[in-house]
């Protein structure tokens, strides 16, 4: 019998079934192991007072039941925005609840994250040049600077309105990308006049940001990138559990797995463009330790955390760049390439995590207690 509880906060996507339930289904299964239930919910869910209606995975039925329980002390955050509606949704249910536990808080958009983050000396060297979309000009002024850049929205996610343009002559250049529906939109050879001319009818705005390219094409002509992801363990200490690399699809500009990409061992990706292991050993290390250095920082600035998931390109020269921070990252990559024990890992973390919280936070109650002099 499972003698702690973990609720987990999701979304419900229209059909009124719950985002990730696949996920979930597993955690709870882990949880069961150690003697935690996992109980889902919605902002949508909590009744009045104290009550939730929340589903439980029971794995001898092989469904979820849907119960209604307490509010559970712990909270892993799992909702994906998507709409504004939500985002204020999950910001009243944190302010309504904020003695909970919460395993981690919401950070930033891409822009407000590339400010932040520039902040710091030792992650600055990470970071491509990213400067926010002004005008057509200066968009044109930052890609003869760089000859490759990347405009993307500063909320979206999953490749979503991504554009690629490189420099390939003095007065050539070539347009790619994917529309908001993440259709890959035809690639577009232009003049200089003439790309300006399609850039002012794509109608970009300040949400946009134009980042620095990272040269991640393969010989094949696919583009590449890495996804690492960074937990807490069962003792409260960042750990890298695994990293992945991905690649995207032929004629895409992205490697996002929903997108199309398909997922590679680390190992696998960096010999492709790397012949000696002594590289291919210092630049895991150093994507390793620039992880730690990234989470340690980003606790520092929003507090808790309990996981992220890292997007990282690797360039010829063997330089790390920080493409990407997820808050709420997927595990299905190390899945997809049959790193199970990985996988198996990504899964118990938060609840091992959540379980080293509580006893935290029974023990400090336990020491204040005895801290309060008798009366
Ligand atoms: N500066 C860049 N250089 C090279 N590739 C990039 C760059 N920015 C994004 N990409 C590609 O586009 C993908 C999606 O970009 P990302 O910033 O992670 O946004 P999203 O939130 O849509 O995932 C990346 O995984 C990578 O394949
Ligand atoms: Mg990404």
């Amino acid at each position: 019998m499972s003698s702690q509880r973990l609720g987990v906060l999701a979304i419900y996507l229209g059909n009124s079934r719950l985002e990730e339930l696949s996920y979930f289904q597993r955690l709870s299964k882990e949880g069961n192991k150690i003697g935690v239930q996992v109980e889902v919910f919605s902002p949508v869910d909590v009744e009045s007072g104290n009550t939730v209606r929340s589903l439980t995975y029971d794995h001898g039925l092989r469904k979820w039941i849907r119960r209604r329980t307490t509010m559970p002390p712990v909270i892993y955050d799992r909702c994906r925005y998507k709409a504004a509606a939500n985002y204020r949704m999950l910001k009243a249910f944190r302010n309504r609840h904020s003695k909970l536990i919460f395993l981690s808080r919401p950070l930033a958009n891409k822009w407000a994250m590339h400010q932040i983050l520039s902040e710091s000396e030792s992650i600055r060297p990470y970071l491509p040049a990213t400067v926010r979309f002004s005008t057509v000009q200066n968009l044109v002024k930052t890609l003869k600077r760089h000859k490759l850049i990347y405009a993307k929205p500063k909320n979206g996610t999953g490749g979503r309105g991504i554009l690629r343009i490189e420099q390939l002559d003095s007065d050539l250049y070539l347009l790619q990308g994917r529309n908001e529906q993440r259709t890959i939109i035809a690639p577009y050879k232009a003049t200089e006049k003439q790309l300006m001319v399609k850039l002012h009818a794509l109608k970009l705005s300040s949400d946009y940001v134009v980042q620095q390219g990272i040269r991640v094409t393969l010989k094949d002509g696919r583009v590449h990138d890495y996804r690492l992801l960074i937990q807490k363990n069962g003792r409260g200490e960042w750990e890298v559990t695994g990293c992945a690399g991905r690649i995207g699809p032929h004629r895409s500009i992205t490697s996002n797995l929903h997108g199309g990409g398909s997922a590679v061992s680390q190992t696998k990706l960096l010999s492709n463009r790397f012949s000696s292991s002594s590289k291919i050993e210092a630049i895991k290390k150093e994507m390793n330790s620039f992880a730690h250095t990234l989470a340690e920082f980003l606790e520092n600035k929003f507090g808790k955390l309990v996981e992220l998931g890292l997007d990282i390109a690797i360039d010829p020269s063997g330089h790390v760049w920080l493409l990407e921070v997820n808050p709420k990252p997927s595990r299905e990559v190390f899945h997809k390439i049959g790193e199970s024990s990985t996988y198996q890992k990504a899964v118990s973390r938060p609840l091992e995590y959540a379980m080293w919280m509580l006893n935290q936070s029974s023990k400090n109650a336990e020491e204040r207690k005895a801290e309060r002099p008798e009366s």
